[in-house]
């Protein structure tokens, strides 16, 4: 059996805690699968005295992950921090530097400077390696940087972010409140330590960009991508959704375009009767559509310690299993001097299919206003229905569900604002894109 592979792990938290202990409970196990031992030599961690289950008695403590880094007697850097910037930055940088590989979960480093990171490591022969990055436990990375090679890629979508999901299952299920959804959410650990990042989209445009990347081959573009979170979703929508056949997801999507690469992070309509409708709490799904393959579904965890610490043990052991020396896997799929520079197809020319749901006055001509403004854009209706179904006095506010077949964004946008000038809209609309898998 070869020598050991020394690790040192930067972060104890949720993940970091679940990967310490599998990694010791597992260790004989792990031993056979990569035919040398994992050894756990130096840890990092705000707060040394925490009780976290785990036994860390024969590890070097670090107070500062960068030094860790710098200085520990280790072959792999395991960066789970978080954040784009230090102190994760500056210490994968440091562990580079001296040619360490890298495991990171970090997707918002990777997303702010993976391109440069990933020039680093191939400079050095090193690896660099960030399945948990995107997804949690489902192996999207691998799949898209080795598995689908020689694929030509079309569109990659996916729920990637489990507090958003788990949010709009439960208020779906239950009936419950967006706060109240978000809170257990908190509580069961799924959220980011500023669950803005979930709820406004961020999290998943993170993800998305690299999954961008390595899908087309152009450089992360994170600061390139259409945001809505889901903080604007209401019960309402969730309902009108369902009635018409929908369930509301939060998607991020990115897509090859006559004119560029679309990146979008938006709540997402979706078919009931598809895969990804289906797909609920805390789970999360990746499709990748590619000409070679065609339509590949990967379903499964997204977060939580188990799950992610899942991922970055898969990464841990592919070094462990690697030659000596040989960088064998381009860190974004294809050398980063090769990236092509990134092109943004603009949101305005966005195609597909639109809810929008609107309140209005109960007076004469709404309808016909309403209707006049989507044929002036050339808008097709696939239905246009008036709530609530049971009686209600006349003249009381009224709300007005429209679905469009495919158009244009810059069309739906254009009658909206009409619709808005014409003064009988109460309130603002809501406009939610539908997105139909392949299969359905
Ligand atoms: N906050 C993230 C999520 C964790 O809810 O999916 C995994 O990235």
């Amino acid at each position: 059996m070869s020598d050991a592979l020394k690790i040192g792990i930067a972060g104890l938290g949720t993940v970091g805690s679940a990967l310490v202990r599998i990694l010791q409970d597992r260790k004989e196990k792990l031993a056979i699968t990569c035919s040398r031992p994992i050894t756990i030599t130096a840890v990092s961690a705000r707060d040394r005295t925490r009780d976290r289950g785990i036994d860390m008695t024969t590890t070097t403590w670090f107070d500062d992950p960068v030094e860790l880094a710098a200085k520990a007697d280790i072959d792999v850097f395991v960066e789970l921090m978080g954040g784009a910037g230090d102190p994760a930055d500056a210490a994968v940088r440091a562990a580079l530097s001296r040619g360490l590989h890298v495991v990171t979960a970090n997707k918002a480093l990777l997303a702010r400077h993976g391109v440069e990171l990933a020039k680093m490591a191939e400079a050095k022969g090193a690896l660099l390696n960030f399945e948990a990055a995107v997804a949690g436990g489902i192996p999207v990375i691998k799949a898209l940087r080795e598995s689908l090679t020689g694929n030509t890629v079309s569109r990659v979508y996916g729920i990637m972010n489990g507090t958003c999901n788990y949010i709009l299952t439960k208020m779906e299920k239950e009936g419950l409140s967006f706060a109240e959804c978000l809170k257990e959410a908190q509580r069961l650990g799924y959220a980011e330590a500023d669950p803005a990042f979930d709820i406004e989209g961020n999290d998943t445009a993170h993800k998305l960009s690299i999954l961008t990347t390595l899908a087309f081959g152009t450089q992360i573009a994170a600061d390139d991508i259409y945001l809505e979170g889901i903080t604007n979703i209401s019960i309402e929508d969730i309902r009108a959704a369902e009635d018409l056949g929908y369930r509301i997801k939060l998607l991020g999507v990115a897509q090859r375009t006559d004119t560029g690469i679309e990146q979008r992070v938006h709540p997402t309509m979706v078919p009931l009767e598809s895969v990804i409708a289906q797909v609920d709490g805390v789970t999360n799904a990746v499709a990748i559509e590619s000409d070679i393959l065609g339509e590949l579904l990967m379903v499964g965890p997204g977060a939580g310690g188990n799950a992610t610490a899942s991922a970055v043990l898969g990464d841990i052991a592919d070094i462990a299993k690697s030659r000596p020396g040989a960088q064998d896997v381009p860190v974004l799929g294809r050398p980063a001097r090769e990236l092509e520079p990134y092109q943004r197809a603009r949101m305005q020319s966005h195609e597909g299919g639109y809810f929008i749901r609107m309140t209005v006055e109960d007076k004469t001509g709404v309808f016909a206003g309403i209707a006049t403004h989507m044929a002036e854009n050339r808008i097709s209706l696939e239905s246009i229905v008036q709530r609530p179904k049971h009686h209600v006095e006349a003249a009381e506010p009224k709300t007005i569900i429209l679905v469009t077949h495919a158009t244009m964004e810059d069309a739906v946008r254009k009658a909206v604002a009409a619709i808005k000038l014409d003064g009988y809209l109460i309130g603002e609309p809501q406009v939610i894109r539908i997105e139909r898998p392949r299969e359905v």
